[in-house]
Order: structure tokens, then C-alpha cells, then sequence
């Protein structure tokens, strides 16, 4: 076979965190970041991965790869027992990195009787850590370089049937990083676009033929996500009616959204005004929830003195805010604004929102 490349997008939540947790809508959407594999085969019937990006080499000789294919694991959690002694497990994301290949190696190439030697360097332009899906985008990756390697993609460019079974590993590789993932970060690499997301619910495509230009600013302030999810838990048990409220604002919010995404001759400068209105009224919901930040506010600020809206994304708590850049805006003031932020010690990603998964 000859060597070939894959890759997936990282993931925006636009709309709906923190009250997707209680079955609220959240809309999500692909970012023009991405993870590539870049897979070549070997002679020697050996695996090995490259991680340039998070200083992992690890290779996996004849005899460790059929021990993996054969033992059967009921769940990812389960699969830190099986990485042999002769594998030395990185700490930080290449730890997760490595458990993931073990554990869907294992059950990818499981029953299968192939000897391919291969190698699989990944490289990848989204920020580990920054809540913007980066192991979503390498789990689908790796999930369907493993589901080529063993002959289980029909079709050419990955079709509706591959990519559902791409999402499945992907989604396993997630648990195995995530414990108990959603499920939104690999079905946007997957299948890019605009999705909305139900827990519990497949998440639908929304098929949208918007495209939205992003700035994504990185406060750089490390977050919890566990332990802010557990803050408006807290809120929610003490004032239930006023917190159930806002939630379900929130879900309004997403379904507006959606609405926008799929809406048809309406002139963008429209789409862009409405979009600009949500964005600020989530995020001051998200702000009264208790999950906003001092840096995040600040990334309002100095977005709004420019008539532009920002809202926080993901867990919030520090992490990354995102800001609609509307069509009709210069480079030079984006520039601007990217200054600005950069002297506050943020890291802005101009980013387009939307695109194949
Ligand atoms: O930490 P992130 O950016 O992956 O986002 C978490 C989103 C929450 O809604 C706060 C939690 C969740 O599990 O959906």
C-alpha cells in the first residue's frame, strides 16, 4: 500500500455549554484547525507513533502487537493494564495519546490476521488542553487510519457509512481520554459543518451553507471543566427555578442559532446582526451562572468597544472566548484587536468555522 494522510478538524462550541448538561441544546461547529496523519508503511510489521507536538516516539514491536489484537477489553478505562513494560507511557496529553493507540490498535486490529507494519505521525495546529477538541480531532484521525490499514473503509474520501463507524471508534478513543465524553467534540471532526447536539440524541447536521469567520482568543488561564460543571450544579440545587431559567434561555438560544444556520436568502449582514445578538446574551447568561472569568470579561471589553461580540466557549472559568468577525470588518482593525489582546497576554486564532470534517 502507499502512504497517505488523513485528517480532522477541531471543534467551537457556538452556543449551549453548560446547559447541554441538563439536555439543553448545544450548537457546535468545525474549526479550520486540524490534526494530520501522515501514514507510511514499514517493512518490519512493526506500529510506531510520532507526536512531534507532544514529544511521543513509541514503537510497538511484532511480538506486543498481536498480544494487543488479542486480549478483549469491555471498556477503555480497562486499557492501562495492557500497555507492556517495554513501552515507556509519556506523562500529560502523550500519556492519553498512548493509551488511545493501545486501546483502539487493540480493538480495531483485533481478529484481524494482518502483519502491517506501519507509522503514523500526527501534527496538529490546535492548542492541547484549550477546549477546542484537539484529541476529538486526533482520536478520528487515528480511528480511521486503523479502520483503513484493516481494509473496513468502503468508500473512497470517507461516505456516510464509513464516517459513522469512524465517529463510533472515535468516540471510544474520547472515553478513553475523557471518561465520560458528550460525544460532541468527535462527531464535529467527523462530519465538520454545523451540528446541534442533544445528549442521548444523535446529534444532527445542520446542513448549513453559512460559513462563520471567528477570532478565538486564548486567555491562557488554565480551567476546570469538572469543577466548573460542578459549580452551577450547586447554583442549580440552591435557587433551582432561577438557574432552571436561564437554562433554558440558553437552549432558546441554540435553537435560534440553528435557525440562523439553516435559513436561505437571507442577506449575510442580517445573519451576522442576529448571530452578534445571541452571542451577547449568552454570554451574559453564561456570566450569571458564575462561569465567566476576569479575562474573559476582559476579552469582551475590548471586543465591544469595537461593536463586536464575544462570548466565552466551552467550560469557561479562563480557556478561550470566541468573537464574530462580521464581512464587512478590515483586516487592519482585526489586527488591531489581535494587538490588543496579545498585550494582555492572549493568544487569538483568526479561524473559519464550518468546513469539512
Ligand atoms: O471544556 P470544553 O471546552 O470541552 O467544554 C465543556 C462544555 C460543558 O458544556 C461545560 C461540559 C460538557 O460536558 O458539555
Amino acid at each position: 500500500w502507499s502512504p497517505f494522510v488523513v485528517s480532522a478538524p477541531g471543534k467551537l462550541i457556538l452556543f449551549g455549554e453548560h446547559a447541554v448538561v441538563y439536555g439543553k441544546a448545544a450548537i457546535a461547529g468545525s474549526l479550520d484547525m486540524r490534526a494530520y496523519a501522515l501514514v507510511t508503511p514499514r517493512a518490519d510489521n512493526k506500529a510506531r507513533m510520532v507526536l512531534p507536538d507532544i514529544d511521543v516516539d513509541v514503537l510497538f514491536d511484532s511480538h506486543t502487537l498481536p498480544l494487543l489484537q488479542s486480549t478483549s477489553l469491555s471498556h477503555p478505562s480497562e486499557v492501562e493494564a495492557l500497555v507492556p513494560d517495554s513501552i515507556n507511557i509519556p506523562e500529560g496529553p502523550g500519556r492519553t495519546a498512548v493509551l488511545t493507540f493501545v486501546y483502539l490498535y487493540g480493538c480495531i486490529f483485533a481478529e484481524r490476521d494482518r502483519n502491517t507494519g506501519f507509522t503514523i505521525c500526527v501534527r496538529s495546529l490546535l492548542p492541547v488542553g484549550a477546549g477546542l477538541g484537539s484529541s476529538a480531532a486526533f482520536n478520528v484521525a487515528l480511528s480511521a487510519t486503523l479502520l483503513q490499514l484493516t481494509g473496513q473503509l468502503r468508500e473512497e474520501g470517507a461516505g456516510a457509512g464509513d464516517r459513522k463507524l469512524i465517529n463510533q471508534w472515535a468516540f471510544h478513543g474520547e472515553q478513553v481520554a475523557h471518561g465520560t465524553p458528550s460525544g460532541i467534540d468527535n462527531s464535529v471532526a467527523t462530519y465538520g459543518g454545523f451540528l446541534k447536539y442533544v445528549k442521548g440524541e444523535p446529534s444532527v447536521n445542520l446542513e448549513s451553507s453559512h460559513a462563520l469567520r471567528v477570532l478565538i482568543t486564548n486567555t491562557n488561564v488554565p480551567k476546570s471543566t469538572k469543577a466548573l460543571v460542578a459549580g452551577v450544579r450547586a447554583l442549580r440545587d440552591q435557587h433551582p427555578s432561577v438557574v432552571d431559567g436561564i437554562l433554558d434561555s440558553i437552549h432558546s438560544i441554540s435553537i435560534s442559532a440553528a435557525a440562523l444556520f439553516q435559513s436561505v436568502g437571507e442577506d449575510e449582514a442580517y445573519l451576522e446582526r442576529r448571530m452578534q445578538d445571541i452571542i451577547r446574551i449568552n454570554h451574559g447568561l453564561l456570566f450569571t451562572l458564575g462561569v465567566s472569568h476576569r479575562s474573559l470579561e476582559r476579552v469582551r471589553e475590548i471586543t465591544a468597544a469595537r461593536d463586536l461580540a464575544s462570548k466565552l466557549t466551552g467550560a469557561g472559568g479562563g480557556g478561550c472566548a470566541l468573537t464574530l468577525i462580521p464581512g464587512g470588518i478590515a483586516g487592519d482593525d482585526v489586527e488591531v484587536v489581535v494587538r490588543e489582546m496579545e498585550s494582555e497576554g492572549f493568544c487569538c486564532y483568526q479561524t473559519v468555522v464550518g468546513g469539512g470534517g
